[in-house]
């Protein structure tokens, strides 16, 4: 049991004093350092992290000493390049480095400091590109926080209250195996439901498809419930987009950077976007955000888009050494992440199978969701539950955070060790019998 202490409550008190409120509420983390696997707070208590610090440290401490030396070793040479006007090697060398892990054809790269960023940066992209206005998202996306990428967000309404709709979105069901919205019987026909209704409401009686810049989705959905599509959702997307000149923007936010097993998450459907956004584990916790395009889409012309600070020498220093321990690590890393995966997965099925609570699971890879109910037939979303259990295990050392109405996402660094990953599912298992009805 960790221990809180005064320097606990009194640093998150002057927090509440002087900080605008965010999500900072799930449970009184007031961190300090991390190390190996485990994360300290101020009072000393150590936490196994199965957050990966929000999808950011997905390579772990472990891979991060060399991470931190690059970090190191660009602060004395110089920190900001000035990017925007002025050329330099490093940013170019790293850009050529990443696109070598996107499908063939991909090879021009825009650099910002942020998920929300390249989000932006895409939409821009793509409306330069195409000259369209209007832009398809899906509802439980999150696309971020900045006005345009909140415009494609549609996971909870307070996120968006008092901003209002995004300009020329249009949001779409996006099929939720678990709870399609429109009541199918399989994975199937909820994609074939979902795709139809694009076509046969949206396409046809809301905005013309050629008016249509881009569609923006995420291969996994994240922070709205870690949805899994079926396969023939994200191929059928494809084909429309493609069928009517519309850019398929793919989301790697979260999903992306070997979370699932592959740096792309999209290549677990076989599909291939035009435009990739990527950040959170691309800069091992230095800020960046890239956006990716394809070669045959063109250039912006000078002066059309640009940022001061997307290119800095401490965020490529730190994700070209991520990147580099990425390709020399990536059979490994692959390994490690289907084991590990897959004993998360038989653990959480296992437990499926003592404690009604667990309504459904579902992930790729170390990318894993447990979505919690009141009862299994009537699926009524267990929220207070899901707080009680989040918070059960902080105060036993884990580290989880929530994503959709009711949903706990899995997401421990794909390096962490086997024995520490049991020990979290431990914990876990055990807060969850504190709350299951059965017991
Ligand atoms: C899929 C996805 N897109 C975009 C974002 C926004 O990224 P940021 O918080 O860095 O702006 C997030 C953040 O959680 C995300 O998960």
């Amino acid at each position: 049991m960790i221990k809180i202490n005064d320097r606990i409550r009194n640093i998150i008190a002057r927090d509440k004093k002087v900080m605008f409120t965010t999500s900072r509420e799930h449970f009184p983390f007031v961190v300090d350092h991390a190390s190996g696997d485990f994360a300290y707070d101020v009072a000393g208590n150590r936490f196994i992290d199965f957050s990966s610090f929000i999808g950011v440290y997905t390579l772990g401490d472990n891979a991060n000493e060399e991470i931190r030396q690059a970090v190191k070793g660009q602060v004395d040479k110089l920190m900001h390049p000035a990017f925007l006007d002025f050329f330099s090697e490093t940013p170019v060398r790293f850009a050529e480095k990443l696109v070598t892990m996107f499908p063939k054809g991909f090879g021009r790269v825009f650099f910002s400091n942020s998920g929300a960023e390249s989000i932006e940066d895409a939409i821009k992209l793509t409306r330069i590109f195409t000259r369209r206005p209007y832009l398809l998202s899906f509802y439980n996306s999150f696309h971020g926080r900045t006005l345009g990428a909140l415009g494609l967000t549609a996971s909870k309404a307070i996120q968006r209250k008092y901003i209002g709709p995004g300009p020329n979105v249009i949001h779409a069901p996006y099929p939720y195996p678990y709870r399609c919205p429109f009541n199918t019987s399989s994975e199937d026909e909820c994609a074939d439901a979902c795709i139809d209704f694009v076509e046969s409401n949206i396409f046809a009686k809301e905005t013309s498809p050629d008016e249509i810049a881009a569609i923006f989705m995420e291969p996994v959905q994240g922070e709205g419930g870690y949805i899994v599509p079926p396969k023939r959702f994200v191929q059928k997307l494809r084909k429309l987009a493609s069928d009517n000149g519309i850019l398929l923007v793919d989301d790697e936010i979260q999903a992306g950077y070997m979370r699932t097993g592959k740096f792309l998450a999209l290549d677990n459907f076989g599909v291939e976007a035009d435009i990739y956004t990527m950040s959170k584990a691309l800069g091992a916790g230095v800020p960046i955000g890239a956006t990716v395009a394809r070669r045959a889409l063109g250039d912006s012309k000078p002066g059309e888009h640009a940022g001061t600070f997307g290119g800095n020498l401490l965020a490529i220093a730190a994700a070209e050494a991520s990147l580099d321990y990425v390709k020399r690590n990536m059979k490994s890393l692959q390994g490690a992440v289907r084991t590990k995966g897959e004993f998360v997965m038989d653990r959480l099925h296992e437990m499926m199978s003592d404690y009604d609570i667990i309504g459904d699971v579902r992930g790729i890879g170390l990318m894993i969701g447990m979505e919690l109910v009141r009862d299994r037939r009537s699926k009524v979303p267990a929220v207070a539950e899901r707080a009680k259990i989040v918070d059960e295990c902080f105060r036993n050392g884990l580290l989880l955070l929530p994503a959709g109405i009711s949903t706990i996402r899995i997401i421990p660094p794909i390096t962490m060790e086997m024995d520490n990953i049991e020990k979290g599912m431990d914990v876990l298992e055990n807060a969850i019998k504190k709350s299951d009805k059965k017991r």
